[in-house]
């Protein structure tokens, strides 16, 4: 297991391209399979996350290839057009794959296993299992509601008209995806908002989804066209650098080809409720998703009370904005994201100990978190082997009065390959230790 060892002393300068989105690499890779024809993926995240999705399509018999250039081809198979893998598919830490494929492949001719490591395999799954069977899914889950999946085929599924009883993209998305199969036109109605990269997407591939009064309606039948798809760099991963440069003396950073979806953006509403000063410049669209560069530097940070309506637009982002709560003036109040209990890790507990240990005060709840901001010292942490709890504890260290290491750090590659040496790019005195 590998740890990371920061020293303090950091001064963040310079400019960055972080990875790409891992949310919508993964989809890149379900729609490019279904498509009529190839797809072509520029700038695909490959991190283990979006790699395990990649292999478990090429199990089911899509062709995929890698050009010199960097850039991925799909060679879809259309809509009917997978085959049954003849071995459970392993989608080692990805939630979204998980989530995602359960969906897409309830309304198959054919069996399933999806697994995952231990993680996932402790995730919760009757999210998307319940309102599956609804449409006539036969899932079985294990008795508690986790992965392994298996799914078997059914004769046919039928529309479903559902609202979502958590603010959830990927349910939504497995049910969209299912949706394609079934007979009739679902309606999947939304409490709040989340990441619309599906429906973006799909649309994008030529199917139509409608934004309606009663929520999203797809009606299952249609093909897909093949695209070119420009792969933003993704938010999540841009988040540590603007926590960093935030809470960093004499820091300038600049982020570039960042996506600014509206439905991804809450990291930076939050971030600039707290003071931070951030310019989003040369604003432009990458096909179905807007994208920008983004220039952060240094600013005092106040406590915030975070306003709930941003928590499901900034879901992933917590990690990385609990550390700018512990470094700014006041207190920060984070409720309404009792969802973050089941994340890659339980990211209430995993963030409260691991601000603990660094002598920050931060006192979790069931839904939430009330941080007191100070100053951090040097310590040891655990990352719980989530891949944000030890990213953002990066972040944190770059301010501690000491050196700081990271315990089970191995899987920040699963969203950010390539995260230690990048970092060191733009000064974060950071390596990898075994
Ligand atoms: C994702 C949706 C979110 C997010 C995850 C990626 C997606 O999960 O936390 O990292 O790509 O749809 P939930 O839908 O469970 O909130």
């Amino acid at each position: 297991m590998t740890s990371l060892l920061l020293e303090p002393g950091a001064r963040l300068q310079g400019e960055l391209r972080v990875p790409g989105d891992k949310s919508i690499s993964h989809r890149a890779v379900m729609l490019g399979a279904l498509a009529d024809s190839p797809t072509r993926v520029e700038g695909f995240l490959r991190g283990a996350d979006a790699l395990h999705t990649l292999a478990a399509f090429a199990k089911m018999g899509v062709p995929t290839s890698w050009q010199q250039d960097g850039v991925l081809l799909i060679d879809g198979v259309g809509i009917e057009g997978l085959r049954a893998s003849d071995t459970p598919l392993d989608l080692g830490n990805a939630g979204t794959a998980m989530r995602l494929m359960t969906g897409l492949l309830a309304g198959q001719s054919f069996a399933s296993d999806l697994t995952g490591d231990e993680s996932l395999n402790a995730r919760p799954m009757r999210r998307v299992a319940d309102p599956l069977r609804e449409m006539g899914a036969a899932i079985r889950l294990q008795s508690d509601g986790t992965p392994p999946v298996h799914i078997e085929p059914v004769e046919r599924l039928t529309a479903l008209h559902y609202t979502l009883p958590v603010a959830s993209a990927q349910v939504k998305s497995a049910l969209l995806l299912a949706a394609l199969y079934a007979q009739g036109e679902t309606v999947i109605r939304e409490p709040a908002p989340t990441r619309d990269h599906t429906e973006r997407m799909l649309r994008a591939f030529g199917y139509q989804v409608a934004d309606t009064e009663a929520g999203k309606t797809l009606r299952g039948g249609s093909r897909l066209t093949g695209q070119i798809i420009q792969v933003p760099a993704d938010i999540s991963s841009a988040a540590f650098f603007l926590v960093a440069a935030s809470i960093a003396g004499h820091a300038d950073v600049v982020l570039r080809d960042v996506g600014i979806n509206p439905t991804r953006d809450g990291v930076l509403a939050i971030l600039r409720l707290m003071g931070a000063d951030i310019d989003v410049f040369n604003k432009r669209t990458w096909g179905a998703e807007p994208v920008a560069d983004l220039r952060v530097r240094n600013a005092k940070l106040h406590g915030v009370d975070i306003p709930r309506a941003l928590v499901p637009l900034a879901i992933d982002e917590f990690p990385a904005l609990l550390v700018a709560a512990a470094c700014a003036s006041g207190v920060t109040r984070l409720t309404g994201a009792a969802e973050l209990r089941v994340k890659e890790s339980d990211r209430i507990g995993a963030m409260a100990d691991a601000l603990q240990a660094l002598g920050a005060s931060a006192e979790p709840h069931a839904d939430g978190m009330i941080v007191h901001g100070g100053s951090l010292c040097g310590g040891q942490v655990q990352s719980r082997g989530d891949h944000r709890i030890g990213m953002a504890m990066a972040v944190a260290a770059t301010v501690a009065a000491g050196p700081v290491t990271i315990a089970d750090s191995d899987n920040i590659a699963t969203s950010y390959p390539g995260f230690v040496e990048q970092a060191a790019t733009v000064g974060m005195r950071v390596q990898e230790v075994a």
